[in-house]
């Protein structure tokens, strides 16, 4: 589904990523692993277009992706959060998942649009898919509550439904179980699950290696901006090049 082909990116005098290789398979869970600062983020930036590589190819579905702005990846099916929470704290949920598919989809609300015909039916379309959304990430029930007062992990569930307002067929997660407790962390586990079996492919960022073994059916590791592994946890867990690079350094 998604390829990337010998992509570099250098930042002025620093090169972040080096012939960077691999292939997400539709329907997979794919997981990126590897030390603080290899350039995982890096690999997001440059599948949603807010950065250029300096070289190489990134495809999809067989499709080039490079020179698309961020809003026309967008609309080619790419959805993603962040490593850092990006709610709106003073808006419902209902609202936050609402504005997700307003901004993603590149218009915005313009005040005219109040008087058009079939606009009320089109907010209630909107907010019943959000409330259907808010429902697959184990928040139903919840949509006319306030944001902020989700408890952490609840407020990264709400991400991931905004996410999935955009209606993607590929989700991309950037460390999202950081902060969460263990528990926080099994219901997060379960959701993606759930995600992963309505035919969405979900390719994830994350250090807990509990959490990457027991979803990812592949994994790739990036150490200083190449690939070192990629394959399946069962290889990933018992190659020397991870150990020395990765998992030990953890232990
Ligand atoms: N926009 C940027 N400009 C300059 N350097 C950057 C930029 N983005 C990331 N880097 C550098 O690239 C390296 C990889 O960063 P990042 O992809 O965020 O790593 P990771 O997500 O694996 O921790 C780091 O050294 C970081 O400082
Ligand atoms: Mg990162």
């Amino acid at each position: 589904m998604l390829a990337l082909d010998k992509v570099s990116k250098r930042f002025g005098g620093l090169s972040v990523l080096e012939d960077v290789s691999f292939a997400v398979p539709k329907g997979c869970v794919f997981g990126l692993i590897g030390p603080n600062g290899a350039g995982k983020t890096t690999v997001f930036n440059l599948v949603t277009g807010l950065i250029a590589p300096t070289g190489g190819a990134i495809t999809l579905g067989g499709e080039s992706l490079i020179g698309k702005k961020p809003h026309r990846i967008t609309r080619l099916g790419i959805a993603r959060t962040f490593q850092n929470i990006r709610v709106f704290k003073e808006m419902t949920l209902r609202e936050n998942v609402v504005v997700g598919m307003h901004t993603h989809l590149g218009y915005g609300v313009p005040q005219w649009l109040f008087s058009l015909p079939g606009y009320r039916a089109a907010e209630r379309r909107a907010a019943e898919r959000a409330e259907e959304l808010l429902s697959w990430v184990g928040l139903g029930g919840r949509a006319s509550d306030i944001a902020d007062n989700l408890s952490y992990g609840g407020q990264r569930r709400l991400e991931l439904a905004r996410a999935l307002a955009t209606e993607p067929s590929l989700l991309l997660l950037d460390e999202p179980v950081a902060g969460m407790n263990s528990g926080e962390k099994d219901e997060l586990m379960a959701v993606i699950g759930r995600i992963v079996s309505r035919g969405y492919t979900v390719f994830l960022i994350e250090h807990d290696m509990r959490f990457i073994m027991g979803l990812c059916e592949r994994i790739a590791v990036i150490n200083f901006g190449r690939v070192i592994a990629e394959g399946p946890p069962d290889a990933i867990r018992s190659d020397p090049a991870v150990i020395e690079a990765y998992l030990g350094r953890e232990e």
